[in-house]
């Protein structure tokens, strides 16, 4: 496995995206984060620590791979969030938008909950993989056409521990 971003490096872009997050939302005003599971657990995990005390959260599990490296295009809900959305500043909190078919499922369900507003923070994205046309608000990495794994990212389950990002061997 050879490392594409060193864990100081995806800690210095998330310090750097949360001051930038805390800046865009009027003061005072709560930020409701949804992450989403599993690969996104790490990512909340280091920026909700690089925000400040206005920050409430939330996870959300769905599912688009299915043990492989290709996305089969078809997105499935496997847990809902604990509590409603409407009036509220919302943040879809994401590893990776690689086709942007789970994040469009995704925007839109959530979406027609009522949210005051709605973005999407990826640590990840891959532009040249897109398949549907998705906004992202705030990126933290973009990244060449690799699969990659560690800091949330998995492959068939595995490698989500590791501190650092890494490209998967044969890629
Ligand atoms: P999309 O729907 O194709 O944008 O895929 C998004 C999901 O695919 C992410 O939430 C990841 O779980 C997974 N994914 C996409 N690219 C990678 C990768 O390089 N490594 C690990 N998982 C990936
Ligand atoms: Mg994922």
């Amino acid at each position: 496995m050879n490392v594409l971003l060193p864990a100081d490096q995806i800690q210095a872009r998330i310090r750097e995206l949360g001051a930038e997050i805390e800046r865009d939302y009027p003061a005072g005003e709560e930020i409701h984060l949804v992450g989403v599971l599993k690969g996104g657990f790490m990512f909340m995990a280091d920026l909700v620590r690089a925000m400040s005390a206005r920050v409430t959260l939330d996870f959300i599990a769905v599912s688009s791979y299915q043990r492989s490296t290709r996305s089969s295009g078809e997105v499935r809900m496997l847990k809902d969030l604990d509590s409603g959305l409407e009036g509220r500043h919302v943040i879809i909190v994401e590893d990776i938008v690689d086709t942007g078919l789970t994040l469009t499922y995704l925007q839109d369900i959530l979406r027609a909950r009522s949210p005051r507003t709605l973005r999407t923070a990826c640590l990840l994205s891959k532009p040249s993989r897109r398949q549907v046309e998705v906004r992202v608000e705030y990126i933290g990495f973009t990244i060449e056409d690799k699969f990659v794994v560690g800091y949330g990212l998995d492959y068939a389950e595995k490698y989500r521990n590791l501190a650092d990002i890494a490209v998967l061997d044969g890629e």
